[in-house]
């Protein structure tokens, strides 16, 4: 049963961790620990969703993951095509749509089709917007916002906080309200580092295959009771 919550996040990003641990605990290769957690985000994502959180986005893979033996990556990489052929069109008739985040390019070109039928498919939905940070790296994005910056010949004194934001990959989404990491790392690993500035944070010990609704009600829960004043005296 859902509780009632005084306050909702409106942008909640998720650091889902502990997927190779999951496995290991079983006995099981790691990429069974990664079918089983790529598996669980449609079930966070609908459940989310169902809360009426407006933006949510997930860390699939990022630039730093590069440094994983390379079966363990294109084993990754084909599990992430086939979630992403199997469950969009499901989100899809929720009205949800789905945002690219990161370096799409660098990826093999069968997982960039399947990202951009995603990305197509969904285009003109009103609902839930879910950020897909697949080669996502936060100083990576900042790196390419500056690019594109100095690439449309933008004066210095036009560059503002703004101008900043909107040129990120996240550009038109809000900054984060919730972020969420499972499996005990307390670390941030160069996710979304401009948007969080102001972010909440939850911490679990639940390794990510094994994190279910009872613990989104938990962390929505938790966040309801902070008070969040922005550096200010209230
Ligand atoms: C998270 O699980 C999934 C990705 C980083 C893609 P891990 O693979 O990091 O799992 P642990 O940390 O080894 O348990
Ligand atoms: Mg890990």
């Amino acid at each position: 049963m859902k509780p009632e919550l005084k306050r909702l996040p409106v942008h909640v990003a998720i650091v889902p961790d502990g997927n190779g641990r999951w496995a290991e605990k079983r006995g099981l290769p790691r990429l069974k620990g990664h079918q089983s957690g790529v598996k669980n985000m449609r079930t966070i994502i609908e459940y989310l969703n169902d809360y009426g959180v407006k933006y949510v986005t997930l860390y699939g893979f990022s630039t730093e993951n590069w440094a994983r033996p390379m079966e363990e990556i294109s084993g990754l990489f084909r599990i992430l095509k086939e979630r992403i052929d199997k469950d969009v069109p499901k989100l899809h008739r929720k009205g949800i749509r789905v945002k690219h985040l990161g370096r799409l390019g660098e990826l093999p070109q069968w997982l960039q089709d399947s990202v951009n039928r995603a990305v197509e498919l969904t285009r003109n939905n009103s609902g839930m917007v879910l950020g897909l940070a697949f080669n996502y790296g936060g100083h990576i994005e900042i790196v390419d916002a500056i690019r594109r910056i100095v690439a449309e010949g933008i004066p210095p004194e036009k560059i503002d906080e703004k101008l900043v934001s909107d040129h990120l990959y996240t550009a038109g989404l809000p900054d984060v309200d919730l972020l969420i990491r499972t499996a005990d790392e307390v670390r941030l690993s160069n996710f979304l580092i401009w948007q969080t500035a102001y972010s909440e944070y939850h911490f679990t010990k639940v390794l990510w295959p094994d994190f279910a609704k009872s613990d989104i009600d938990q962390a929505l829960l938790a966040y309801s009771q902070r008070e969040r004043r922005f550096g200010a005296l209230l």
